[in-house]
């Protein structure tokens, strides 16, 4: 068969106009296409840590030994590990390539063709894509004007179909929380609830001491922000053990390689090293909304995660990123329901924040 002929009828019919995930852009690709050298682009747009990693990550796996032996599969060490650090036991934890595998392995457990999925918009969204790649239903239960999760409206969105509640807190992108006493009230719903604090240091907020004795609380955790291990791809779950079980059950048997096992390792010897950048991250936060406040085009959100969303009172936010793109500054722009001409901003190290800021006061100028 010539390439391409017909393949569509042999591909899911679901999937053929399947829209992909929009990604955060490779500075690589711009190479030629902007007049900044690439060593010079200053990348907001994905939430990383711009103070990198752990140097004893750097050091452990210049010399680590065993690259040819797989890791392994019932991720002994790495819970116990994560159990030291979180203080849940062991037999509730599991380890994946991120924690967006997680997602894509929870949707899987728990959903099938036809069955809905309660998701709080605007929100991160990989859980929209998820749940379109297992043929589940989202529900989209809109948050308020000030992005709080409406728990009277998830209440009314449950029916007999719904099989899971996907929460992010704080949440991708508008940097709200999800109260506990929220959380809970949800939680006592009795359907299975997941909770994303892939920004859990960032806040010091978390229900991860409930799981266990909830039977319907999953929290998902991650060590690409604070940890700043995005590219090794680690994260983890709090699960009821019998969920814990089914997952390392479905899971593939070596999703976490040897490097991110050693990274753990090392990073988790240096908590102390990593939590001063997290609250350095947190001072420059509040640094940037106070800089971004004074643009009279843009407002800003309170945040408590390592980005600011920033709403425009004037203009087009997809012309904005790209003004920006221009100038080597990359940021995330989103034109949706609730989320109109909006971008995101990471926080970055202070300079990184001026020259943002430079940038915006003479685009202001333009617009
Ligand atoms: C709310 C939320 N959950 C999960 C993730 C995914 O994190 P990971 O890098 O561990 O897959 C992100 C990443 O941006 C996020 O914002």
């Amino acid at each position: 068969m010539p390439e391409d002929a017909g393949i569509e009828r042999l591909i899911r019919s679901d999937l053929v106009n399947f829209g992909s995930y929009s990604p955060s852009t490779s500075p690589e690709t711009l190479l030629g296409k902007i007049g900044v050298p690439l060593e010079n682009i200053i990348k907001l747009d994905a939430n990383e840590n711009p103070y990198g990693c752990s140097p004893r990550v750097n050091q452990a796996l210049a010399t680590y030994p065993a690259l040819n032996i797989y890791p392994d599969s019932g991720q002994a060490e790495l819970r116990k590990l994560l159990q030291q650090y979180t203080g849940v036991g062991a037999q509730h934890i599991v380890a994946s390539a991120g924690s967006d595998q997680l997602i894509d392995l929870l949707l899987r457990l728990f959903v099938e063709s036809g069955d809905e999925v309660i998701d709080c918009i605007p929100t991160f969204a990989m859980f929209r894509f998820y749940i379109d790649l297992c043929r589940g239903i989202p529900v989209e239960v809109p948050r308020d004007e000030s992005f709080a999760v409406r728990v009277d409206a998830v209440k009314a969105a449950i029916t007999d179909k719904t099989k899971l509640i996907l929460l992010a807190t704080p949440n991708n992108p508008t940097g709200t929380i999800v109260p506990k006493k929220d959380i809970l009230e949800i939680l006592d719903i009795g359907l299975p609830v997941v909770v994303d604090e892939a920004y859990y240091e960032f806040t010091g907020q978390t229900v991860a001491p409930l799981v266990g004795r909830y039977k319907n609380l999953m929290v998902l955790r991650t060590f690409s922000k604070w940890a700043g291990l995005a590219g090794l791809r680690i994260g983890y779950g709090l699960f009821p053990a019998k969920i814990a079980d089914y997952l390392l059950r479905i899971k593939e048997p070596y999703c976490v390689n040897v490097a991110a096992l050693v990274a753990v390792r090392e990073s988790l010897k240096d908590i102390d090293y990593l939590m001063s950048n997290v609250k350095k991250i947190i001072a420059e936060r509040e640094r940037l909304f106070g800089k971004l406040q004074k643009l009279k085009w843009l407002k800003p959100f309170p945040s408590q995660a390592n980005f600011i969303l920033c709403s425009m009172l004037n203009g087009r936010a997809r012309e904005l990123q790209q003004k920006l793109e221009n100038r080597g500054i990359l940021v995330r722009y989103f034109d949706q329901h609730l989320l109109r001409d909006s971008i995101r901003i990471s926080v970055g190290k202070p300079e990184d924040s001026d020259t943002l800021i430079k940038a915006l006061q003479e685009i202001g100028e333009e617009i």
